[in-house]
C-alpha cells in the first residue's frame, strides 16, 4: 500500500507543479532549518531533540547513515560532512540493503535514519532490527511524529514543509542542512575550532540568499533542458563532494523525465565509462572550486577528447564544457549543498519539455510502506 497525500489540500501558490513550487520554496525552507538553531556565541548550533550529550557525543566512534533514494543521497552527502568536521568515521547504506545483511551492531556507532516522511518500511524495519539489537539510533526526518520519528531514540526535524510532488527537491536540500548541522555540532563538541565552526555558520547564513540566485536563472536552464530532452541517456560524474551530488542529479532526472541517467565518480571514469563517451551521450559535471578543481577538469578533458558533450555545474565559467551552469561558492564543506539546486531545475525543465506527468511519476509512490 502506499500513503495517499491529499494534493488538493496544499495550495498550489501560482505554480503549475508542486515540483517547480517546491523548488522554489528552497530559500525559506532553508531559512526554517537553521532558525533558532545557530549559537554565535560558542560558534556552534543546538539541536533541541538530540538526546545526546557531550559525553556521548565525545564517544561516538563510527557514524552510520540509512536511507532509501534521495533521503540516502542526502546521507551520502551528510557523512562526509561529518567526517570533515567532526573526524568520526561516518558512511551511508541504502536502509534495504543494510537490513538483509545482518550487519555487525556496534555500541560505540551513532545510526541515524533518514527519511522525508518518516514511513518507508525499509528505513523503519532497519530502525527497529537497530533498536532491538541496543544501537542508538538518530532521526533525520521531516514529517514530525511519523513513525521513524517516534521510533528513534532522538533526531533532528529538517523542517522542509510538505512536500507533495512525489520527485523530492526541497526535503533533500534541508536535510543536507540539517547534516550540516548536526556534523558542525559533533565537530564542536570534539576537536572543531572556534574559527572553523564560525566559518560554516557564516556559510549557512548565506545560503538562503545563494539559493535565491541559483532560482534566477532559471530561464537559462529551461533552455538547456529543451536540449538535453533529446537525450536517450545522460552521465552525471563528479568526485569526493560532487559525487553525491551528481548520484542525485542523475536519480532526480530519471525519476521524472525518464532518460536513463548514471552517476559515476570521475575518477572511476577510465576504469570504464569512458568506453560510452560519444557525441549523443551528454555528461553533466559537478566541478567545485575546491582542491579536486584541476583532477575535474582533466576528466573533463577526457570527456572532450573523445568528442563527448559536457555541461558543468561550477563556480565559475569552465572552458572545457560546452556550457556552465555558474553557482555561487560557499565554504568547501558546505558546496554540495548548492550544486544540485540547478540540476532538480534541470530536470523539471527536461521532463516539462517531454510533456512528463511530473508530479506523479509513472509507477512511483510518494512514500514507499512496503517491502
Ligand atoms: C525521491 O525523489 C524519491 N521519490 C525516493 O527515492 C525517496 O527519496 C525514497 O523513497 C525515500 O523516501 P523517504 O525520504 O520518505 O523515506
Amino acid at each position: 500500500t502506499t500513503v495517499e497525500w491529499e494534493a488538493a489540500s496544499y495550495d498550489m501558490g501560482g505554480h503549475d507543479t508542486y515540483m517547480h513550487k517546491e523548488i522554489h520554496e528552497q530559500a525559506d525552507a532553508v531559512d526554517r532549518v537553521l532558525r533558532g538553531r545557530i549559537d554565535d556565541r560558542f560558534s556552534t548550533v543546538h539541536l533541541g531533540g538530540l538526546n545526546l550529550d557531550a559525553r556521548e557525543a565525545r564517544q561516538i566512534r563510527r557514524v552510520k547513515i540509512l536511507g532509501c533514494g534521495t533521503s540516502y543521497h542526502a546521507g551520502l552527502i551528510g557523512a562526509q560532512m561529518i567526517e570533515e568536521l567532526a573526524r568520526i568515521p561516518a558512511d551511508a547504506e541504502p536502509a534495504s540493503e543494510f537490513r538483509y545483511r545482518n550487519a555487525v551492531v556496534d555500541p560505540d556507532t551513532l545510526y541515524i535514519a533518514v527519511s522525508q516522511s518518516g514511513e518507508t518500511y525499509d528505513v523503519l524495519a532497519a530502525v527497529q532490527e537497530l533498536k532491538r539489537k541496543g544501537a542508538r539510533v538518530l532521526g533525520v526526518v521531516n514529517v514530525v511524529g511519523s513513525a521513524i520519528a517516534r521510533e528513534a531514540d532522538g533526531g533532528i526535524y529538517v523542517h522542509a514543509g510538505p512536500e507533495v510532488c512525489v520527485v523530492s527537491t526541497k526535503c533533500f536540500t534541508n536535510t543536507t542542512v540539517a547534516f550540516a548541522l548536526l556534523a558542525l555540532h559533533l565537530g564542536r563538541t570534539r576537536d572543531l575550532s572556534v574559527r572553523d565552526g564560525k566559518r560554516i555558520i557564516e556559510g549557512l547564513r548565506k545560503l538562503p540568499g545563494q539559493i535565491a540566485s541559483v532560482m534566477e536563472q532559471e530561464a537559462e536552464i529551461e533552455k538547456l533542458a529543451q536540449q538535453y530532452a533529446e537525450a536517450r541517456s545522460m552521465l552525471f560524474i563528479g568526485r569526493v563532494r560532487g559525487y553525491p551530488v551528481a548520484r542525485e542529479a542523475s536519480l532526480k532526472l530519471k525519476e521524472v523525465s525518464y532518460i536513463h541517467a548514471e552517476a559515476y565518480p570521475a575518477s572511476e571514469l577510465k576504469h570504464g565509462p569512458l568506453a560510452l563517451i560519444e557525441p549523443a551521450l551528454p555528461t553533466v559535471a559537478i566541478v567545485p572550486d575546491d582542491d579536486l578543481l584541476e583532477k575535474n577538469r582533466a576528466a573533463m578533458e577526457e570527456i572532450k577528447a573523445r568528442s563527448g558533450k559536457i555541461l558543468a555545474v561550477a563556480h565559475q565559467h569552465e572552458e572545457k564544457a560546452d556550457q556552465t551552469i555558474v553557482v555561487p561558492k560557499n565554504e568547501d564543506e558546505l558546496d554540495p549543498i548548492l550544486m544540485g539546486i540547478p540540476l532538480q531545475l534541470l530536470a523539471y525543465h527536461t521532463a516539462l519539455a517531454l510533456g512528463r506527468d511530473i508530479d506523479k511519476p509513472r509507477n512511483l509512490a510518494k512514500s514507499v510502506t512496503v517491502e
